[in-house]
């Protein structure tokens, strides 16, 4: 079932989300709506929040990068309960990002290069692992919606002056966008 991605204004996109129990009902539901909302609406991730619902669930899909990086063909994931245990802030890209939930607007974003991190997988196999590359970028940005940050919070104070104007739009659901969405009121 695609569902209605929430836009920014929407409180739930502020909240801290919360671990949910292993046994959460109807988990595999979620994951599989979460799926197919990501990919209607042409997103790489989407976090729980953007869903509205304020809990530690994730997906991701790199497939559509493979073109450029051979390692993320058929990359699917779903993460449970993933927090970021380490940052190795030795090195720092800056990369361009969107969200789904602020739509028509793309800034620069500085961000460590490598993350260790723990999640649970769709099967609830403990993971523990260094992560680099593509993938600790989108991490980073859907694990941030998570602490209930979006990532203009981490945009210059300059750059988040010169898209005020845009962001206000965006609070107001003066906005329009190709996929469905549950803007604030
Ligand atoms: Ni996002």
């Amino acid at each position: 079932m695609i569902l209605p991605i929430y836009t920014l204004g929407q409180p739930v996109l502020r909240k801290v989300a919360e671990d949910i129990p292993t046994d959460y009902p109807n988990l595999k539901e979620l994951i599989a709506d979460m799926f197919e909302t990501m990919y209607k609406s042409e997103g790489v991730g989407l976090a729980a929040p953007q869903i509205g619902k304020a809990i530690r669930v994730v997906v991701i899909t790199l497939d559509c990068l493979a073109e450029d990086f051979p390692e993320y063909k058929d990359f699917n994931a779903a993460y449970i309960n993933p927090h970021i245990v380490e940052v190795d802030d030795s090195e720092t890209e800056t990369m361009e990002e969107g969200c789904l939930s602020l739509p028509g607007i793309h800034e620069p974003v500085r961000r460590p290069k490598r993350i260790r991190v723990q999640w649970l997988d769709e099967e609830l196999q403990p993971h523990d692992e260094w992560v680099e590359g593509y993938l600790a970028r989108v991490m980073q940005h859907e694990f941030d919606h998570l602490e209930g940050k979006v990532f203009t919070d981490r945009i210059s104070p300059l750059r988040r002056q010169l898209i005020k104007r845009k962001m206000q739009a965006l609070l107001h659901g003066q906005f329009s966008c190709s996929y469905k969405v549950k803007m604030p009121r």
